[in-house]
């Protein structure tokens, strides 16, 4: 099953708003033909400036967050009326910052991913295990968890606009890269799971990337294994000599 190389860039709490829109337009010219999919995922307050840059290009612009309901009386939240309105198309969810910083359960990941797909954006569902669960062997068990907790209610044909990121919370920003028989390992977990949630067309179909560390040195071995689709890129990603070479494996 070929799937398509979908390469993202997570910019998390990061850049000015002058850096954001230099970022964006470097990369514009730097993935100008290329085929892989690419996404860039932009803090909320610079949107609007970037998704001018980017419009019309082939990097598909996303939201790091969103709200699980309508537009209405929800101070500091913003909708995806709000995002699909700056021309975003996608939204990251589920990321392991927000599910241990701000606290963000299950139950309400799982609100804000049928929200944006109902909204028709696309959804880049963050799952991934902290050390402890590793250690203690229960990685499978988590991401297991996240997933039928995370994807309840999610129909087959909505599962189109869902790429799963698995990331290794012990790996992300440390350094730590899972080596590239552990991260397929899990991958190969996944994508069978989503096989037993749905069925074996939308677990062939699904892009799973894998996120935690990943530059350019480690990641033509990462993305050689069969199950893993892609990257979802933190610190690499904040800078074009370091995002685009990944973009290029
Ligand atoms: P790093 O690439 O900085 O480890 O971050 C990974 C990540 O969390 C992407 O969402």
């Amino acid at each position: 099953m070929a799937r398509t190389h979908y390469i993202a860039g997570n910019w998390k709490m990061n850049t000015s708003k002058a850096e954001a829109v230099k970022l964006a337009s470097d990369l514009v010219s730097a993935l100008k033909g290329k085929t892989n999919k690419f996404m860039i995922g932009v803090p909320f307050v610079y949107l609007d400036a970037v998704s001018q840059v980017v419009k019309g290009s082939n990097i598909i612009l996303a939201a790091q967050d969103c709200a699980a309901t309508a537009n209405g009386a929800h101070t500091g939240e913003v909708s995806t009326e709000m995002l699909k309105d700056l021309g975003v198309q996608c939204v990251i969810l589920g990321h392991s910052e927000r599910r241990h910083e701000i606290g963000e359960s299950d139950e309400l990941i799982n609100k804000k991913v049928r929200r944006a797909l109902n909204e028709g954006l696309e959804v880049d569902l963050c799952i991934g295990e902290l050390l402890a669960d590793r250690e203690a062997g229960n990685a499978e068990q988590v991401c297991a968890f996240q997933l039928s907790a995370d994807l309840a209610g999610v129909t087959e044909e909505q599962m189109k606009r869902v790429t799963i990121a698995y990331e290794p919370v012990w790996a992300i920003g440390t350094g730590k890269t899972a080596t590239p028989e552990d991260a397929e390992a899990i991958h190969k977990f996944v994508r069978g799971y989503i096989a037993k949630l749905y069925n074996q067309k939308v677990a062939d179909e699904v892009i799973i990337q894998y996120g935690g560390s990943m530059k350019a040195s480690n990641a033509p071995e990462l993305l050689a294994q069969p199950d893993i689709d892609g990257g979802l890129i933190g610190g690499a990603s904040l800078k074009a000599e370091t995002f685009v070479p990944i973009c290029e494996c």
